[in-house]
């Protein structure tokens, strides 16, 4: 029955399996396999079960029919006298089940009162010469690949950002201080790069665009200056800044991880963090450090196998009754929740050079440590998802029989072969759904479940009005209801940017209170008036114009997209609700690092030259006054092209590093410092109030209030040239008219 099932699923996946012959190993012998059936058995009888290790008896295993719910354990003679349901669709197994020990079973043919007898070997030690083996894609001949058996799995995996974790271009240009997308000498020099051979992700030499700041160019002081090689000419030695322990876990050999991301190479980078990777874990320990290195506790398989495998299987796992010997299942309870995620996704970053470390202060950090990712402890602090796991949202559950696809292969009954009927819920997506991707159970993607955004307008008349004169106030709320954690969370590079647009006729209405986007939100320059840049006269007066060399950069842009904003900060600091010490009462409003302005103004751009930009309309600029050049903040769309929306109305909410330099927005190995925190946690809420001005004679506004995600920051991503959207996570839009 075995030999069957084997060719139905490899010829079911259709690679041209020949009939009669199956194109891989042959199964070892499974002593069980006959085609007795169970017909005339009572409903439910008792089996007495007797467990052992070394031979001597074994308490406290987990005994159970396969398929069922744990009965009970083991007493201090190794016996538990286990019920049998024999009408139970399929074979009828009884298991012995216990931690760091191969699952182990018996069929039960008949009633017969005979006691089973189950040995069970201890599995805890780890083997470093142990191979991982591949997911398989879609390659599903031979059992050397998941995908064999977990077709479904192995097809969801394959899509999945785990999948691409070592190979991830992104997260190789922050490390190497590269531009992959600039794929030609041209592109790169036309960007500001160097094109130069150094080494390849995943081997070997080539040419890539060498362009600016990485953990490579950062921390090897002096190497990659234009004369020299690049940083990475020379893989051996390279540093690894803890990378590769979480983006590519998966490489052969000792686990004390430490790798360059650059020496990774095979299907620990192809395959990034893949099945055999995470089903190696055995264990989790949170006070170590985290990925591979130290946190995620391996287990690899070490008793030699005569059969199809090089070592005895063991597959660590959520189930307590898989003894399937291609698998040697062996239940792990960090398989059942946030435990194993917390491996990785949990990060707090000591300075990775003397000098970082140096700068970081002890007062504000105590621990000595930054969180770079907190997804965990965001998690832990959640009112209402703290009891439910990642893998209610990331690993949603589906619907079918049970997770080696036992559906897909007629004529196989549940059992040990191919795996035993499960209730709903049991079977887990492997997709690993990020923000951006698409829910099969409605069709959204993910980020849109995670915010309510309810906005209330209301018109002031002139009589009513503070001011005296009329006057539209939005009210806008964003509330974190479909995050287990923060919004965002995760990479400090991402970034959820509220903007509130009011119009009339088309025309922007003036902000007269409320926040506005900050550098976060993205600018193409900024500058202080009176540091850098002063208010010139070329053309209609004082403020009409803007004397600032630091925008030659810009010269050549159409000056009929760019808008100057303007922002005084008053000296105060806003005292938001925050993430860590910047939510819990240990940072004041300074601490928390937001200062609070007010909006000056705004003006169309008319031409940029190489002394300046000259503008629209007047700006009544002050010293100390904040300029961002950026663009409109009206007509904002998902999937356009990311704006740079600094100084428009609106709150952006992101965790922002400081750099050795001391300024803000650096990427994560550099920081020194978290400058604020105000992403917002979930369950809570972040509430703004905008009162804009209403010229006289309007008689309708507009207002729309859009949530975007970003999962970087624009001038990261037009430097290295990354694909930039604008994600709508959320959008309300309405007209208002005076009662
Ligand atoms: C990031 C770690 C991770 C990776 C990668 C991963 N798994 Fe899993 N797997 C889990 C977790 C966690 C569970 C338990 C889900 C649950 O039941 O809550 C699980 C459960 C399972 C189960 C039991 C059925 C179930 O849904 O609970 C099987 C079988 C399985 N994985 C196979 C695979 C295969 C095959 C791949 C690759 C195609 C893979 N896993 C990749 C973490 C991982
Ligand atoms: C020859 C078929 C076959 C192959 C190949 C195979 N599996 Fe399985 N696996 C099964 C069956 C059958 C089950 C039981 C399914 C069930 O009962 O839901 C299973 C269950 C598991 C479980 C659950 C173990 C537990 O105790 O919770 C994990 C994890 C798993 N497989 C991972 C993998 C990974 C990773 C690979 C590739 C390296 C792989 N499997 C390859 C057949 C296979
Ligand atoms: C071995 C380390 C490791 C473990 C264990 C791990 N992850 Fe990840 N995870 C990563 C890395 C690295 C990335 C980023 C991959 C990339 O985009 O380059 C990631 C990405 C993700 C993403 C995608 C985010 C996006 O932006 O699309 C989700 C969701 C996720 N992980 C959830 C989980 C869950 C849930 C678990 C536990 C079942 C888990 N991870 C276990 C390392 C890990
Ligand atoms: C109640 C559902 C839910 C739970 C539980 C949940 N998440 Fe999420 N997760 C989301 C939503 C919605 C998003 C998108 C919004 C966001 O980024 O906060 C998300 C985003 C993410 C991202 C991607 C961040 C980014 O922008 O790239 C990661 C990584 C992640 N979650 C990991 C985890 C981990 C690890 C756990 C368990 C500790 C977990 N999630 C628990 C719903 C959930
Ligand atoms: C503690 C584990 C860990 C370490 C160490 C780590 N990362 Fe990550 N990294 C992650 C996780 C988890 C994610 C996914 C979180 C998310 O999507 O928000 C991620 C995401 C990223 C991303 C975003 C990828 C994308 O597609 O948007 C980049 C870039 C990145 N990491 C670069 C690096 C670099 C470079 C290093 C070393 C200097 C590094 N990481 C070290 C866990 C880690």
């Amino acid at each position: 029955m075995r030999t069957t099932w084997i060719l139905l699923a490899c010829c079911l996946a259709s690679t041209g399996c020949p009939s009669g012959e199956v194109d891989g190993d042959d199964p070892p012998d499974n002593p069980d396999d006959d085609d007795t059936t169970d017909d005339e058995l009572p409903p439910s009888f008792p089996v007495t079960v007797r467990v052992t290790r070394d031979g001597a008896p074994l308490p406290d295993v987990s005994v159970l029919q396969g398929g069922g719910q744990i009965q009970g354990t083991t007493d201090a003679d190794g016996t538990f006298v286990a019920t049998i349901d024999s009408t139970v669709e399929g074979e009828l197994w009884v298991i012995a089940s216990l931690r760091d020990h191969r699952s182990q079973a018996e069929r039960i043919r008949e009633a017969d009162g005979e006691t089973v007898e189950l040995e069970l070997k201890t599995v805890e030690v780890d083997n470093p010469d142990y191979t991982y083996a591949t997911p398989g894609g879609e390659q599903h001949k031979t059992t050397e690949y998941c995908s064999h058996c977990h077709f479904r799995f192995a097809e969801q995996f394959a899509g999945s950002a785990h999948r691409g974790a070592a190979s991830n271009p992104e997260v190789h240009d922050l490390y190497a201080g590269t531009a992959s997308a600039f794929g030609g000498a041209e592109a790169c020099e036309a960007a500001g790069g160097r094109w130069a051979s150094g080494t390849l992700p995943g081997g070997g030499a080539g040419e890539r665009c060498y362009v600016a700041a990485g953990f490579l160019p950062d921390s090897l002081p002096g190497c990659g200056d234009a004369d020299q090689p690049p940083c990475d000419a020379d893989p051996a030695g390279l540093p690894g800044g803890r990378c590769a322990d979480c983006h590519a876990p998966a490489v052969n050999g000792p686990a004390g991880g430490g790798w360059s991301l650059l020496n990774v190479e095979g299907i620990a980078f192809d395959e990034g963090v893949h099945c055999d990777f995470c089903h190696k874990v055995r264990d989790v320990d949170m006070d170590a450090a985290p990925g591979v290195a130290g946190r995620l506790v391996l287990g690899r398989p070490q008793e030699p196998d005569g059969g199809a495998s090089e070592f005895v299987p063991v597959m660590y796992g959520p189930y307590f009754d898989v003894p399937n010997v291609y698998m040697g299942g062996s239940p792990a309870p960090h398989f059942r929740d946030a435990t194993i995620c917390g491996g990785c996704h949990q990060y707090e970053q000591e300075g990775l050079w003397e000098a970082a470390a140096a700068a970081i202060d002890a007062d504000r950090w105590p621990s000595g440590t930054l969180p770079i990712h907190s997804t965990i402890a965001e998690w832990n602090a959640s009112p209402s998802w703290s009891g439910v796991g990642c893998q209610y949202c990331h690993m949603p559950a589906m619907d079918v029989p049970n997770s080696a696809d036992l559906d897909l292969f007629e004529g196989t009954s549940p059992g040990v072969a191919g795996g035993f009927e499960r209730p709903y819920g049991e079977v887990r997506d492997h997709s690993f759904y990020g923000p951006l991707n698409v829910l099969p159970a409605d069709g959204m993607r993910l980020i849109e479940t995670a915010a309510a955004l309810t906005p209330e307008v209301a018109w002031i008349a002139a009589a009513d009005s503070a001011s005296g004169a009329a006057e539209l106030t939005v009210d806008s709320r964003v509330t974190n209801v479909g995050a287990g954690h923060a919004l965002p969370t995760g990479e400090p590079l991402r970034s959820v940017v509220l903007v509130v647009h009011a119009t009339c006729q088309d025309e922007p209405l003036t902000l007269l209170q409320g926040p506005t986007i900050t550098e976060v939100g993205g600018r193409f320059a900024d500058g202080v008036v009176g540091d850098g840049v002063e208010s010139g006269d070329r053309g209609a007066g004082p403020g009409s114009a803007l004397d600032w060399e630091d925008v030659d950069a810009l010269v050549g842009e159409a000056p009929e997209n760019l808008v100057v904003r303007v922002v005084r900060p008053t000296g105060g600091w806003v005292d938001y609700d925050g993430i860590g010490p910047f939510g819990d009462g240990t940072f004041d409003a300074a601490a928390k690092g937001l200062p609070e302005v007010t909006a000056v103004g705004e003006a169309a751009v008319v031409a940029i030259d190489g002394t300046g930009l000259e503008l629209a309309t007047p700006l009544d600029l002050l010293p100390g006054d904040r300029v961002y050049v950026v663009e409109p903040s009206g007509g904002l769309q998902d999937g356009a092209p990311a704006r740079a929306l600094a100084g428009a109305p609106g709150v952006d909410f992101a965790r922002v590093l400081v750099g050795l330099d001391g300024r803000r927005g650096a990427p994560h190995y550099g920081a020194v410092d978290v400058a604020r925190d105000n992403r917002i946690a979930s369950g809570a809420g972040a509430e703004q109030i905008h009162r804009f001005a209403l010229p006289e004679g309007c008689d309708e506004a507009s207002v729309s209030a859009s949530l975007l995600y970003r999962r970087a920051p624009l001038s990261l991503a037009r430097e290295r040239g990354w694909t930039n959207v604008e994600v709508m996570a959320a959008a309300w839009e309405t007209t208002v008219t005076p009662d």
